[in-house]
């Protein structure tokens, strides 16, 4: 068995701090909103492993498509001896490219969600003896501290995760991100593409009611943690295609006027009947404005392919 270790970067009382801070914010401005990492509890983190086999969701395998085409051509070009991977989740499609990394010293997965990490912590040390696990808790979107680690350095962000962000947030991450890294370490960034709106919609709004159910978790954790009295069965799921925006929202709509109290914040929040939360962005991308956002960020976009499908991009850039 290899060496793993847990780090948590974000103490748990920051974690509750940032969740109290979150909700009171979105929940008293208008509209509604809610930032989507507090989806991603031990039920949350499951129910999105659900979503990525769904039919209708086909990011996760598209971009294991690639993944699996490609993780040579990427260990070639970027030689690492340490991966960073934000928002690691179950690191089920990483598992290609570090097979991939013969060179491979450390291996860092960073999610918020401790039961994710631990349970893919545990399964690649005993898959990879050798391999150093350094699993981080933390919240990748606000100042991570990466440890001291071996370069080159190859820095993943798979999922097409980076569209949970806002336009601004993503210049600030990609720039932040830059700053974690030296010249010529490397960026592995998914994207999922602009498509038929259609296609995209199903995606987040699949028949069998599975993203529903993980829309609706986030109420269930501001219940369990904030002591809040949300009935999840008092709002529908909404997934929609904003074109201006070229983004998926997903929203909360409460089917009848009510009122909601968050004991922990001493907090009572009215619903008109029809009102709607916002729970996630999920941003869509074009080749060229991908290549902007991290050429602006002091990234130099070096490869850039998608699933034969053209559905989802994987793009390498270094770092200038
Ligand atoms: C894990 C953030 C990439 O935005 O597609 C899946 C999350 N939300 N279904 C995405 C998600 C609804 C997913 N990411």
């Amino acid at each position: 068995m290899s060496p793993f270790h847990v780090t948590r970067t974000l103490p748990e009382d920051a974690m509750a701090a940032a969740l109290r801070a979150d909700v009171r914010h979105g929940l008293t401005r208008t509209p509604k909103t809610l930032p989507p990492k507090w989806f991603y509890d031990a039920r949350g983190s499951e129910l999105f492993e659900k979503i990525t086999e769904l039919p209708e969701y086909y990011p996760t395998r598209a971009e294991r498509e690639i993944l699996l085409a490609r993780a040579d051509e990427i260990a070639a070009a970027v030689p690492a001896r340490t991966l960073i991977e934000l928002g690691s989740g179950s690191s089920e499609k990483t598992r290609h490219l570090i097979d991939a990394l013969t060179g491979l010293h450390t291996y860092v997965p960073v999610d918020v969600s401790e039961s994710a990490l631990r349970q893919a912590g545990d399964a690649l040390a005993a898959e990879r003896p050798g391999l150093q696990v350094h699993a981080l808790i933390a919240d990748f979107t606000s100042g991570l501290a990466v440890p001291g680690t071996p370069d080159p350095r190859l820095l993943a962000f798979l999922g097409g995760t980076i569209g949970n962000l806002l336009p601004a947030e993503r210049a600030r991450f990609l720039t932040g991100t830059r700053a974690l890294l030296a010249p010529g370490d490397a960026l592995l960034l998914g994207t999922d593409l602009v498509k038929d709106p259609e296609v995209l919609v199903r995606a987040y709004d699949d028949a069998a009611g599975v993203t529903a159910a993980f829309n609706k978790n986030v109420l269930a954790v501001i219940d369990r943690e904030l002591g809040a009295d949300f009935d999840p069965d008092a709002f529908d799921h909404v997934a929609l295609w904003d074109a201006e925006q070229e983004w998926i929202e997903m929203r909360l709509r409460a089917r009848t006027a009510q009122t909601v109290k968050v004991r922990a914040l001493d907090l009572a929040v009215e619903f008109a009947a029809g009102e709607e939360l916002r729970t996630e962005v999920s941003a869509k991308f074009r080749k060229e404005t991908v290549d902007a956002e991290l050429t602006a960020a002091g990234f130099e976009p070096v490869r850039w392919w998608t699933d034969s499908a053209r559905r989802f991009a994987l793009s390498l850039s270094v770092a200038r």
